[in-house]
């Protein structure tokens, strides 16, 4: 085989299948392993027969690369990734490239590309998301950095990625950290409507008492509507099918209900506090799962802080597919998505990416978890108007509000009164009603502010600022 096309390091399962997709659409590859076994049963397994070759160390994996040299590194994010980057860059030439496609912090892929950058490389930051599967299949690709370094992968990266109807699931998203942030943002909004979903169906089976098939079945209902056809929906319909292999229950049930997490929701949220942006629901999300974990004392707490009486929701029925749940869920879907865009908006312009959140809609149509027919109502709303505020505002989103309000108010009444913690559904109510407040109780926490601290507040009556001796 003549030198390869494009390299890939790190035959983790992403690895794997990405570069058999780089394959599989024309590209030849080479890839390289720290463990060489690792390397040798990959390419006697899934990549036997394929214009996929080996290499035994970084030097060999160099040699064996056309140039400019392609590489992808999937490696573990943080101090590996800048570890790699520290072996490969002695051997790297003038105008080679090193992508890395795992979850890195934004702030650490800003600090790369300026370094890689000010030795004539070239460094992309780029965000995958669609799990093992859409990495092979076509996942939604997320790629930052210099728009030259783009151009350099943009014939490969066009053909991996997952297409719909408009095109390829991949877009140049911006300089410096903008891919990777983008892609933790992606990330913020999955764990938004992971909990919105795990809420729906606490509130069922808790509530109308419904087992996992039925539950499953409304669920199934949703995935066919507009507002909630997406893979989240879909897989949820899925797992709650899903029996134990010994015993027949539902699996779920014996799942214990303690969340893990990666650290990307997390990094969501610190950024929307730091850039002032408000992502309450994405921010219930991360403290749900928080508080999930701290199952021990959870169960010390049950007696001691008993429940209310029982007390009934009315949550719809299954001829109308649930309607005030579904209202709800609808709701706090669209508020994970609006909060998200909200929180890219203003990255864009702190941090001068120029996102174009038309684009991103689009790129997010396929390939990634969050994929959603929601995200071309979200194209539109951005194509439309580039400025939008605020996705709510727009008048398709707003038209959603305002009908199914109602029946989000309805659920998470209901849920309050019964003890049910629906917190991503409160807080979408929360963030909705203070968001369409023209006034707000915040005069009053500016006047403690001044009589405590002198902090000075502003008049509604008139300009400049004032400070009160409110002690005396
Ligand atoms: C991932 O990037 O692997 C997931 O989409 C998010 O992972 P988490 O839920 O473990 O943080």
């Amino acid at each position: 085989m003549d030198k390869a096309h494009f390299g890939l390091i790190g035959l983790g399962v992403m690895g794997e299948n990405l570069v058999l997709n780089a394959e599989r659409n024309g590209f030849s590859c080479v890839v390289y392993n720290r463990t060489t076994a690792k390397t040798e049963e990959f390419l006697a397994g899934r990549g036997a027969g394929k214009r996929i070759i080996g290499s035994t160390s970084l030097e060999d994996f160099i040699a064996k690369l056309e140039r400019p040299r392609r590489i992808l590194m999937m490696v573990k994010a943080g101090q590996p990734i800048d570890d790699l980057i520290a072996s490969l860059s002695p051997l790297l030439e003038e105008g080679d490239l090193l992508i890395d496609g795992g979850n890195s912090l934004y702030t650490d892929t800003e600090r790369r590309v300026a370094e890689l950058e000010s030795k004539s490389f070239g460094y992309i930051g780029m965000g995958v998301s669609g799990g093992a599967k859409g990495a092979l299949e076509g996942p939604s690709m997320m790629p930052g950095g210099t728009r030259s370094a783009y151009e350099a992968i943009e014939p490969l990266v066009r053909k991996m990625a997952a297409q719909v109807d408009d095109g390829p699931c991949v877009t140049y998203i911006g300089p410096g950290g903008a891919g990777h942030f983008v892609k933790t943002v992606h990330n913020g909004i999955e764990y938004g409507i992971e909990q919105v979903l795990a809420e729906a169906y606490d509130l069922l089976k808790r509530s109308a008492g419904f087992d996992g098939d039925a539950i499953a079945d409304v669920f199934g209902q949703w995935n066919a509507t507009e507002e909630l056809a997406s893979f989240l929906v879909e897989i949820t319909e899925v797992c709650l099918r899903t029996k134990d292999p010994e015993g027949g229950a539902d699996l779920v049930e014996l799942i214990v209900d303690a969340a893990g997490q990666k650290g990307t929701g997390l990094w969501t949220v610190v950024s929307a506090l730091e850039m002032g942006v408000p992502v309450p629901t994405v921010y219930a999300a991360l403290n749900a799962r928080v508080l999930s974990s701290q199952r021990v004392e959870r169960i010390a707490a049950a007696p001691v802080l008993p429940a209310p009486p029982a007390h009934p929701i009315e949550l719809g029925s299954p001829a109308d597919a649930m309607a005030p749940l579904q209202d709800a869920a609808v709701l706090a879907a669209i508020a994970s998505y609006a909060q998200g865009m909200a929180l890219l908006k203003e990255a864009s312009v702190l941090h001068d990416y120029r996102l174009d959140l038309a684009a991103i809609g689009q790129i997010w149509k396929g390939g990634c978890i969050i994929r959603a027919r929601l995200l071309q109502r979200i194209q539109n709303a951005y194509t439309t108007n580039p400025d939008l505020p605020n996705l709510l505002v727009d008048p398709w989103f707003a038209e959603q509000v305002n009908r199914r309000l109602p029946g989000l108010r309805q659920v998470v009444a209901g849920a309050a009164l019964a003890g049910i913690p629906v917190p991503c559904l409160s807080s979408t109510l929360d963030y909705i009603d203070s968001y369409r407040s023209p006034r707000l109780p915040q005069n009053l926490v500016q006047a403690m502010r001044d009589c405590f601290g002198a902090h000075t507040y502003e008049r509604v009556d008139r300009p400049g600022s004032f400070h009160t001796e409110w002690l005396d």
